[in-house]
Order: C-alpha cells, then structure tokens, then sequence
C-alpha cells in the first residue's frame, strides 16, 4: 500500500515523533504505507531523514523535521512545519523518549528531571502546540506511546515509570477535554520491543552482557506468558488503527497493553 489513495491512512497527515528509531520508526513507516503524509520528527534529524526517505521509497509522502520535545519552542516549530506543509494534522503518535535506571531512592534529580521532562512534558507538549489546530477543525486522534510501566512497575525504573503513569492519566484526562471536539485520545502501553532503547537500559542494569546481546536479551522473553518480546511493527499496527477515525472512531481514553501477556499475569505457571 503506498501514497496513491488506498491505504487506511488516506488523505490524511500525521506527525510521529521519536520517528528516527524504534517503534517510531515503525510507526512512521507504517503511517506512510498506509497513505498518511507523514511528518517523520525526531531529535536526530539524520535518522529522522532516514525514515522520511524509507516512506518516499515506498511511495509514500514524508519529510524529516528536528525537534526536542521538551521545548516548547521546538515542538511549537515542529508542528508548524507540518502544517506548512501539509495544511492539516489528523493525528499525532507521540512515540520519542528515553529511560534510565534508578529507584526513588537512588534517582538523582537531574535525571529525574530528563525522564520526566521528555517522556512526559515533552508528550505534553506536542499535544499543547497540536490542540488549537485540531479544536479548530473538530478533529484529531492523538496517540500516546506510554508503557507496560504505565500499569505496573519494573525494578529500578522509578522516574521512567512516573512518567509513563503521567503520560496514562494525561491521555485520560485529554480524553475527556477534548472529546466535545471529536479529539479522541488513546495510549499504547507495549511490553518489552527490543529496540536501543532497552537493550542499552538492559545492559546498563547488568540483565544483558554486552559481548552476547542476542543471548540477554531472549533471556528475558521468559518474563512474558506469549516467551517472547514485541516487534516494532505490532506497536505500530495498533498506532494505525487509532489514527484511523473509520476503525477506531468509538475509542478514546483508552490504555491498550500490548506485551505479550505481562500485565495480566500475577506469576507465571512453574515460576
Ligand atoms: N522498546 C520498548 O520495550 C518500549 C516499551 C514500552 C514503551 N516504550 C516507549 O516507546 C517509545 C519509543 O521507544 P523505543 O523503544 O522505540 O526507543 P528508541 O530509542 O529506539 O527510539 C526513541 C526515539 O526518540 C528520540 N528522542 C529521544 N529524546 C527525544 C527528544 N527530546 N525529542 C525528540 N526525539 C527524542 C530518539 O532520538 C529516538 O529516535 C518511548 O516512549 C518508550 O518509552 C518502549
């Protein structure tokens, strides 16, 4: 499916940040496939850049912008670039962050203040620079990458998961000021995607030797019912289906666990 007015996405614009890498990437990527024009928007321009021109190659209509989601300037800059270019946002997939280790305890502030302040401000702010467009034309469908760690804890994840509980209740509480005008918002909550983003956080918390990354991290599927970690494009499947109003038009303030099983279960059988 590329550009040409078949996809699910067509005639649509959208906005994925953290499109440089990982389920951003793929969620772009799949954004475009599906006909959207994709504004691919990342702190990394070059990767950024990169998936822009996946989506073109394919067919599809992208471009790259750089934005630091945590400031208010850039992710004003960024939205008004796609509206430059596109003239309309129906949907934004707010897929970039970070993680570092750390409890209550150990957490210092500075990186208490990084977590928060992109995987929770910086979401926020995205939506603030995107809102007045969307009230303006009674539409839009935003869509928040938040976590497993949004529902349950992980050791050692004490600022990440703060964030990631921030960014659930946000999503409810935008739910519920926005539905009036037809502003639906919806987050994601994966389990483990192997994506750079974990296997350095792995890595960093000793789980996965840096000499056999492959190993580690298949260690670590067992902690799931399904024994096995998510792809980047099954998150992605689920951001298509969000952004289309046609499909997913009845769901908003949603949580949506998609990991393997995890936060179902108490323990697992035999453990
Ligand atoms: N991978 C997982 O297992 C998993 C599980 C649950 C939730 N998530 C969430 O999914 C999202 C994507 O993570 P990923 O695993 O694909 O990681 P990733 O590291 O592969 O991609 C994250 C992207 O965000 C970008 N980014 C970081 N800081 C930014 C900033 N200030 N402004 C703009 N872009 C910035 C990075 O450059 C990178 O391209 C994150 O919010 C993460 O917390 C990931």
């Amino acid at each position: 499916m590329s550009g040409g007015g078949q996809g699910r996405l067509s005639g649509s614009a959208a906005i994925v940040t953290g499109a440089g890498s990982g389920i951003g990437k793929a969620t772009a990527l799949a954004f475009g496939a599906e006909g959207a024009r994709t504004v691919c928007a990342d702190i990394n321009l070059e990767n950024a850049e990169a998936t822009a021109a996946g989506i073109r190659d394919a067919g599809g209509d992208a471009f790259a912008v750089a934005v630091d989601v945590a400031e208010e300037a850039s992710a004003e800059a960024c939205v008004k670039a796609a509206l430059d270019r596109y003239g309309a946002i129906d949907a934004i997939a707010n897929c970039a962050g970070i993680v570092r280790n750390g409890t209550a305890m150990n957490t210092d502030l500075a990186t208490w203040n990084l977590i928060i302040g992109i995987n929770l401000t910086g979401l926020w702010l995205m939506c603030k620079a995107v809102l007045p467009h969307m009230v303006e034309r009674r539409s839009g469908s935003i869509i928040n990458i938040a976590s497993v760690g949004s529902l349950v804890a992980s050791p050692s994840n004490a600022a990440y998961i703060a964030a990631k509980g921030g960014v659930a209740t946000l999503t409810k509480s935008m739910a519920v000021d926005f539905a009036p005008y037809n502003i639906r918002a919806n987050a994601i909550c994966p389990g483990t995607v192997p994506t750079p983003l974990v296997i350095n956080h792995y890595m960093n918390r000793g789980e996965v030797d840096p000499n056999d990354i492959a190993a580690g991290i298949a260690a670590t599927e067992k902690r799931y019912p399904l024994h096995r970690h998510g792809r980047p494009e099954e998150i992605a499947a689920l951001a298509v289906y969000l952004a289309s109003h046609r499909e997913s038009g009845f769901m908003t303030g949603s949580l949506l666990p998609i990991d393997g099983g995890i936060s179902a279960a108490a323990w697992q059988v035999g453990q």
